[in-house]
């Protein structure tokens, strides 16, 4: 059996999705591959707050350093949300020899090439998979089954916050006010919800997708982006009248010229692109390679199972090359 430790940065939704995720498949996990995870140190000040998991309180610390130098922890897994201190924490991590896993897409995409070139002069592993899609298998099979293709285009619906309050305007006649309430006590929302609305989580989103698919690194804040705030009920009629809905997309293709061209904003899809099938919090990624053609990636994007089930399986990826 293979003994892997783990040091946990941040135990909010994604944090205990993906305890539960580990908790429920542990022993599959065990069986199927040998390795056997174990927390060692959990950072977190809420040591208190109401959480449905029975953590050991001897697992809690409040200064990083536990988890840096200690050499029970192979693999540190951030799940803190947030640019900073995310990035320096996980920065630090690769620079202590931990292979580090993340879910944050807004630390990764702000700091994409520091976080890569860190884990290499390191010669450690860093995994991103649940930051882009949630539980969607995405960047790993562009990475890997994908890469003999030239990616020519990408079509994304990527943060189930907007996609939900979307789906339940268009399907109800819902209000924005309260479809984001819900959308947040469901916990796909960001702790900032102006990040969902505005557009700000989908192209932080773009951005890592355009790195790894184009090999091209924009920030996320070259990225022109449009968020859904301005959508109104009439918006969505219109759309409705004419065989289409609104979705927010994230928009990617290269010219012919070589350059690409990259957007996210609200767009009306026709009712029989693959894209306006997908609803509430789904997320879907169409994609079109110069060998495989038309490929479409759908699951949840959000929650804290689904994300939790991309981190765990970021884990044993690690685990295993170990
Ligand atoms: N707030 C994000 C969303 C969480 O709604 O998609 C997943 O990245």
């Amino acid at each position: 059996m293979k003994q892997i430790g783990l040091g946990l940065m941040g135990l909010g939704n994604i944090g205990i999705g993906t305890w539960k995720t580990l908790e429920m498949n542990g022993e599959t996990i065990k069986k199927n591959t040998g390795i056997d995870f174990k927390f060692v140190k959990i950072l977190e000040k809420n040591v208190d707050a109401k959480r449905d998991i029975d953590v050991d309180k001897k697992l809690f610390t409040d200064d990083p350093q536990d988890l840096f130098n200690n050499d029970d922890i192979d693999v540190v897994i951030e799940l803190l949300g947030g640019i900073e201190p995310a990035a320096s924490f996980m920065l630090e991590a690769l620079n202590n020899g931990k292979h580090v896993v993340t879910a944050n897409k807004a630390a990764v995409a702000a700091n994409y090439d520091k976080l890569l070139e860190s884990a290499e002069k390191n010669n450690v592993m860093f995994r991103y998979e649940a930051s882009v899609g949630g539980g969607i298998p995405i960047l790993n099979p562009l990475l890997t089954v994908l890469r003999g293709n030239e990616i020519e285009s990408i079509m994304g619906i990527l943060n189930g916050t907007t996609n939900y309050i979307l789906t339940q305007m268009t399907d109800f006649g819902l209000d924005f006010d309260a479809v984001l309430k819900t959308a947040q006590e469901k916990g796909f929302a960001e702790a900032d919800p102006t990040a969902d609305v505005e557009g700000i989580d989908v192209a932080n989103k773009l951005s890592i997708l355009m790195a790894i698919a184009f090999d091209k690194y924009v920030k996320p804040q070259e990225i022109k982006t449009t968020g859904i705030t301005g959508i109104t009920k009439q918006d969505i009629e219109n759309a409705k009248s004419k065989g289409a809905k609104i979705k927010l997309v994230a928009g990617a293709k290269k010219l012919a010229n070589g350059e690409l061209e990259y957007e996210v904003g609200p767009m009306e899809i026709a009712d029989d692109h693959p894209l306006a099938s997908v609803s509430n919090e789904f997320n879907a990624v169409f994609l079109k390679g110069n060998a495989v053609d038309e490929l479409m990636f759908y699951g949840k994007g959000a929650g804290p199972l689904p994300t939790g089930s991309a981190v765990v399986g970021d884990l044993i990826d690690i685990a295993q090359r170990i």
